[in-house]
């Protein structure tokens, strides 16, 4: 008896063989898709803005060329990205109107400021450490284009990774002001960080069903576990703390226990009224405008060559 579309998708996820655009999809599959990928190239692009922020005052030529490179890359992840989202069938258009109108969420990290050059290592080592645990995964994730275009951008954030820690661990040798930028750095970022990975488990909508898919391969908790256990002994490195005084090696679980997360504040910057939520959307709006004019071009320039 042959097998109806939705047995043999489950079958192939089951064994393991990617979905791909042509392939039959649950509509909730798809749309899970397009929520997350969008949201993730969101969050690229988005997240060019407090790290831009500083190329023109970073402190060395050698620093500003690596700066500029890193944020480049992350503006060709949010192109890959929509570009597998768009294999889904929804345009790019469409993805960035309902960024600009609010619909769409970008990872809530990005609406905290940028006030100190060490503020370009914290986010390396932490903001893109938390962002490849995430993301090391997602190279095995259930839908092809979305697990091909993740390779290439987890090599490039292991990169950033370690240009962020190498930031750091050059500031954490340096001066008694250095040390303190960098400690008062960490200090700021932990928590943002550590929030990154989403709601805990039992309040997040949508990880027991991202999970049978195998579009999500690890739950929000396990995976901020495995960044808390990495970075508790990574700031030993930096002769650094982390700023969480319950946070503790524990023998039985064989993992590092930490502080309660304020769940209050990570609602609240995810619902727009972060530090910097408006100032954030409000750029990502006005490049779009301005840019009208290049995308005329383009589309000119295309239509020319058709012809
Ligand atoms: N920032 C903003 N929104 C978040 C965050 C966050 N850190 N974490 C969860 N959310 C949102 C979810 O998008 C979802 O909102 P929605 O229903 O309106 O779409 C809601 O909170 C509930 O969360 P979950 O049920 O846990 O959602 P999901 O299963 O999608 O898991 C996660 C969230 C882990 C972020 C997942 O979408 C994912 O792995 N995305 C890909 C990675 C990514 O987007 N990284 C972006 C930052 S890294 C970087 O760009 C450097």
């Amino acid at each position: 008896m042959a097998l109806t579309p939705e047995q043999v998708f489950d079958s192939k996820v089951d064994q393991e063989i990617r979905i791909e655009p042509r392939d039959w999809m649950p509509d909730k599959y798809r749309q899970t898709l397009v929520r997350q990928i969008s949201q993730h190239a969101h969050s690229e692009i988005v997240g060019m803005l407090p790290e831009g922020n500083w190329i023109t005052r970073a402190p060395s030529l050698r620093r500003k060329a690596t700066l500029i490179a890193k944020v480049q890359d992350e503006a060709g992840h949010g192109l890959y990205l929509y570009s597998a989202a768009e294999t889904l069938g929804t345009s790019r258009t469409e993805m960035i109107e309902q960024l600009h109108n609010g619909k769409a969420k970008y990872s809530s990290i990005f609406n905290y400021p940028t006030i100190s050059w060490a503020d370009m290592g914290a986010i390396g080592w932490l903001v893109d450490g938390a962002a490849i645990m995430n993301q090391v995964p997602l190279c095995r994730t259930s839908y092809g284009p979305y697990a091909r275009a993740m390779v290439r951008i987890c090599k490039e954030e292991s990169f950033h990774q370690r240009q962020g820690f190498e930031i750091l661990l050059t500031l954490s040798r340096g001066t008694e002001a250095q040390r303190h930028m960098c400690q008062d750095s960490i200090n700021r970022w932990w928590w943002p960080s550590v929030m990154m990975f989403g709601p805990s488990d039992d309040a997040s909508p949508h990880t027991a069903q991202s999970m049978k898919w195998k579009i999500k391969r690890f739950t929000n908790d396990e995976l901020r576990q495995k960044f808390v256990d990495i970075c508790a002994e990574q700031v030993k490195l930096l002769g650094m703390t982390l700023p969480d005084p319950l946070l503790n090696w524990n023998e039985v679980r064989q993992h590092y226990d930490f502080g309660p997360i304020n769940w209050e504040e990570f609602w609240s910057v995810i619902s727009g009224n972060g530090p910097c939520n408006k100032e954030r959307l409000d750029a990502r709006v006005k490049a779009h405008e301005e840019g009208e004019w290049v995308r005329q071009a383009a589309n000119a320039y295309a239509k020319k060559h058709r012809q």
